[in-house]
């Protein structure tokens, strides 16, 4: 009998060590298979998918990790998505805009320090007009013209969208936050839209950015099938980078009691996406890195190969909060920059000063 048991391990293994296999050569799973490589807690199967997750992003990124100059203009927002910090009915947010000339030179400083991508981000604020986008992605463009922009100021309709890549922008962040609708309606007010941040995704992509998707681990209601039904989507849509951090609730929100997302099963899931979409542009995020000390190390390990330190303003920094306990709210973007610098190099990697495209991504 106990040998039987042992045979059965043995087999189980080999499965789960398969699944990686097919994984990796298919870039698919079924859906009863992503669930099994969801919920396996076997260890020597995990010790693989992170391995295989680090070789196949060695094969299209060597050891490089690019940096993203993260300037997060404005707190301002219309939504009121129910985890979010900075959604509209907090009415304990210290709200603040910061002003072209605060953005231009925020990504000056930058420049110097190396980065040759800025990421645009805020809530969404519509009294930063299609026009005021315009100029500030120009503005950068003209005085960085070996830089990316990216833009993630949310859902705007398709003729925003041009307007900005014509002035210059290159990619555009927005997380899908999950694939099911139905939890997508458990995590945002009835007046958001589940179809139009589906269709706003595929306009993006249509258009020719650089687009990219992905969901928070461990939001309220999240289930295994949920997280299974994002990789099916991530697998369909093939976004050119990948967004996932674990949720972590803000004591201003109806999900202040809710437990955050799990560290482990967002490392999982990294080495699962890179191991689906090899090419994908993965950061090890702040979230991450706020649930554990050694988190955006970890993420690099399993998979991720950029990481965004922040260029906004210190007098702001502690603004933006997303979620409580962000880390790097204090420190000048010099010295986050150097921090984030020693923590690449000494998990093995090595920070490029480059713009870091998709591999293969040409402007339209
Ligand atoms: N307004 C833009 C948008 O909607 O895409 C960009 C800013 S939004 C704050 C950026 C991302 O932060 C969201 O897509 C969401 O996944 C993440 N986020 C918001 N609240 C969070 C929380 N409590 N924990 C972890 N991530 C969170
Ligand atoms: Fe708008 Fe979070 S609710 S950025």
């Amino acid at each position: 009998m106990k040998e039987t048991g042992k045979m059965t391990e043995i087999n189980k293994k080999d499965k789960y060590i398969s699944l990686v296999d097919k994984l990796e050569k298919k870039q698919l799973l079924s859906k009863e298979e992503f669930r099994d490589i969801l919920i396996c807690e076997d260890e020597d199967f995990l010790a693989y998918l992170k391995e295989r997750a680090d070789i196949v992003r060695k094969a299209n990124y060597g050891d490089k990790v690019y940096l993203r100059g993260l300037i997060e203009f404005s707190n301002y927002c219309r939504n009121n998505c129910k985890y979010c910090g900075i959604r509209r009915d907090n009415k304990n947010a210290e709200r603040y805009r910061l002003s072209m000339e605060d953005i231009v030179s925020c990504a000056d400083i930058g420049y110097k320090l190396g980065f040759r991508t800025f990421v645009l981000q805020s809530g969404e604020d519509l009294s930063f007009s299609d026009d005021d986008m315009v100029s500030i992605i120009k503005a950068l463009k003209e005085n960085h013209p070996d830089c990316a922009v990216t833009l993630s100021i949310g859902e705007r309709e398709k003729d925003s969208y041009e307007k900005f890549y014509t002035a210059g922008a290159d990619r555009y962040l927005l997380r899908h936050e999950t694939a099911d609708k139905e939890h997508y309606n458990k995590l945002h007010p009835s007046d958001m839209s589940f179809d139009h941040r589906m269709k706003c995704l595929k306009v993006l992509h249509d258009i020719g950015y650089q687009v990219g998707a992905g969901m928070m681990v461990g939001s309220p209601y999240q289930t295994i099938d949920n997280i299974v039904s994002d990789l099916l989507f991530l697998s369909d849509f093939k976004p050119e980078m990948v967004g996932i951090g674990p949720f972590i609730p803000h004591h201003d929100t109806e999900f202040n009691d809710e437990p955050a997302g799990s560290v482990e099963m967002t490392l999982r899931l990294l080495s699962i996406i890179r191991l689906m979409l090899p090419k994908a542009l993965i950061p090890a995020t702040t979230a991450l890195g706020t649930l554990d000390p050694l988190g955006r190390e970890k993420g690099l390990a399993a998979g991720a190969n950029v990481v965004m330190p922040n260029l906004s303003p210190t007098n702001v920094r502690g603004k933006y909060l997303l979620y409580d306990n962000k880390i790097c709210t204090g420190d000048e973007a010099a010295e986050c920059i150097r921090c984030m610098t020693l923590r690449v190099e000494k998990a093995g990697y090595h920070v490029v000063n480059e713009r870091g495209d998709f591999a293969g991504w040409e402007r339209k």
